[in-house]
């Protein structure tokens, strides 16, 4: 079970409790002291008015150092939950997934993405842990990891991705696909094609089922789902011909990509849906300012479903961190469940 600190709730306990030492009543009253009153009107003298004018002095400093103080706490509990609370806090959501000509065998057909879980970026393996053991529990039909698994493209971290995956007991293998930092990608073609194929030899040798341009079928009875996993956006080696190939156009199809920005690129292939990772949701969205970071070009497409042309896209907020920070951009594990249209 994980624990959190709440320092600035237990102080606030702490000033309660001292407080209710005393005699309650008392207390009560002191609280509440009504605005100091000059019992009936006060004759005028220069004296008066130097008073009356050091008072309103004394009041404004007052206000100005409680406002600080309350800031000051005010950012201190910010900074505490977005480090210490947020970027733990995961939520679980629950979609319908239309899929145009699924065949009866595959409604109701479970799928969960996770991604981003940034393994070697200080994401604690017991938060971890616990949510693939979770995602066990559900029993899905498939599970998919769209993306970042391991921060910076770090290989010793993916005997551990193994590991942590083998846990999962479902019918299918878990399928995954590479993001940038797989490839050590932090721009539009910056990646290298040698960091990339270090990284999926060491997940493949941890039996873990890559799709880097290529598709996988699921079969239910004669019924037919295909799932096409791209090349991370970035690593100038997307290529939706060669990932597409075999894929029959009118098919019941779903494509992981892990960058937000390729649903553009394949609004014109079978993928009735594209699942995305790669923004975080911003990690960090300033109420009414919104995320302050999206490494993205289309940048609504930070979190969320998004639907353009009778395609759809959606944008996981991933289950780790690049910082440990998040601020109304909760971590996330999504289940879809399919439906025939
Ligand atoms: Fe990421």
């Amino acid at each position: 079970m994980i624990m959190f600190e709440y320092p600035s709730g237990c102080i606030a306990r702490r000033n309660a409790v001292s407080l209710l030492q005393g005699n309650p009543v008392k207390m009560a009253l002191k609280l509440f002291d009504p605005p100091e009153s000059t019992n009936g009107a006060t004759p005028i003298t220069n004296s008066n008015l130097n008073n009356k004018t050091s008072r309103r002095r004394q009041t404004r400093r007052n206000f100005l150092r409680s406002a600080l103080a309350g800031g000051t706490l005010a950012a201190l509990g910010s900074a505490g939950y977005a480090w210490r609370i947020e970027p733990l806090w995961l939520q679980i959501i629950h979609r319908k997934m239309p899929i145009p000509n699924l065949q009866h065998d595959f409604d109701g057909f479970r799928i969960i993405q996770i991604s981003d879980l940034h393994l070697g970026a200080g994401v604690p393996l017991e938060y971890l842990t616990k949510w693939i053991d979770w995602i066990g529990r559900r029993r899905p039909d498939l599970v998919v990891i769209t993306g970042d698994i391991v921060h910076r493209a770090q290989t010793e971290w993916c005997g551990i991705v193994g590991k942590l995956l083998a846990r999962i007991r479902v019918d299918n293998r878990p399928l995954v696909i590479l993001g940038n930092h797989e490839w050590g990608a932090f721009s539009m073609g910056t990646g290298s094609a040698q960091t990339a194929d270090r990284v999926t030899a060491a997940m493949i040798k941890e039996g873990l089922s890559l799709l880097r341009n290529e598709s996988t079928v699921i079969s239910r009875g004669s019924s037919r789902l295909y799932i096409v996993g791209m090349e991370d956006y970035w690593s100038g080696r997307f290529n939706k011909q060669t990932a597409f190939t075999g894929v029959p156009k009118s098919s019941p199809c779903i494509a992981l990509s892990h960058n937000p920005d390729s649903f553009i690129d394949l609004l014109d292939t079978p993928a009735s849906w594209i699942l995305s990772g790669h923004t975080h949701g911003g990690q960090v969205s300033i109420p009414l300012l919104g995320p302050i970071l999206i490494p993205i070009q289309h940048k609504q497409f930070v979190a969320g479903h998004y639907q353009l042309d009778g395609k759809n896209l959606y944008v996981n907020r991933g289950i780790g961190w690049f910082k440990r920070v998040r601020f109304n951009a909760r971590p996330e594990i999504t289940e879809f469940t399919l439906t025939h249209i």
